[in-house]
């Protein structure tokens, strides 16, 4: 089966792809060729690529950037959706769609599969606007995912980076449901040989930031007491929901590995880092 996967350069793309047996990754920095912006020629791109299963991992995933350039953001986030969804629809294969918990104000937390949306960024509402043109293709699966982490350099990269330099880790205050981005990838292989459509959350545990980072400096042996948690988040363009974590409580019946602990996604976190 091959398979297409967007976002190729992207962490969840590239862990993904070694676990699908024959895999086209593409993206602009791809070696498959794919600029999402030029909405017109996607279905085109897509058909001499003829996959069996797309998997779109892309996104302009820069919450702040997707603030300040409003209209590169619609075409990526949502626009290009509605291609993708097009030509799974007129050639019957499925799709595996990426969504977030920034769809949601964060004012509830633990937001299930039939939560309401009402986002309060720009990435959020043209992440929304996407996950309704995937939903409207009956054979699409939408994963709501939050605070994937392991390869791009976002909260508990950096915060492992400064406690190994026994620097202070600034930890913005409020709740997600971070997720190891190899366990990711491994649920949603999963999910993609199972008959499943429709919503998933697929997501860790309702955690703050902070205690997320006292628990990686415990599991790697470093200071904890680095770990600071602080009010305002110093420079954000783009309000962030206070709390975004996701329920997960459907998936976690439907997948076999735990994907859900912190400490299977930090233990994943410590091997991942032992390897390299
Ligand atoms: N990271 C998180 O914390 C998080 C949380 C919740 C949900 N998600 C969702 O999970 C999915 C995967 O996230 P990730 O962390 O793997 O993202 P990522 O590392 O930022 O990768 C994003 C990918 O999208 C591609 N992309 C961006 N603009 C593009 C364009 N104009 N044309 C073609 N490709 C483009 C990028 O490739 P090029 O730049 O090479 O084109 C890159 O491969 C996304 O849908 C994201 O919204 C992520």
């Amino acid at each position: 089966m091959k398979v297409l996967i967007l976002g190729g350069s992207g962490q969840l793309a590239r862990s993904i792809g070694p676990l699908v047996e024959e895999a086209v990754l593409a993206s602009r920095s791809s070696d498959t060729k794919l600029d999402l912006t030029h909405t017109e020629v996607i279905y085109d791109r897509i058909s001499k690529i003829d996959p069996d299963l797309i998997i779109n991992a892309s996104g302009m995933t820069g919450v702040d950037q997707c603030e300040t350039n409003i209209r590169e953001a619609y075409q990526v986030n949502a626009l290009s959706v509605k291609e993708i969804a097009r030509f799974c629809r007129d050639h019957k294969i499925r799709l595996i769609h990426f969504s977030t918990d920034y769809v949601f104000d964060g004012s509830e937390g633990g937001y299930r599969e039939d939560s309401i949306p009402n986002p309060i960024n720009y990435y959020g509402l043209s992440k929304l606007i996407g996950d309704t043109y995937a939903l409207s293709y009956d054979e699409s699966v939408i994963v709501r995912t939050s605070g994937v982490y392991g390869i791009s350099r976002n909260f508990p990269i950096l915060a492992l980076e400064k406690l190994n330099k026994n620097e202070q880790v600034n930890a913005i205050k409020g709740y997600y449901s971070p997720i190891f981005v190899g366990l990711l990838a491994r649920s949603s292989v999963e999910l993609m040989h199972s008959e499943r459509s429709g919503l998933l959350n697929i997501a860790g545990e309702r955690i703050t930031r902070r205690e997320l980072a006292v628990r990686i400096a415990e599991r790697f042996g470093l200071d904890k007491n680095l770990v600071r948690e602080e009010t305002e988040g110093l420079g954000l363009v783009a309000k962030r929901p206070f709390d975004s974590s996701l329920d997960s409580s459907l998936a976690r019946r439907l997948i076999s590995i735990d994907f859900y602990t912190s400490r299977a996604n930090i233990d994943e976190l410590y091997s991942y880092f032992n390897r390299k």
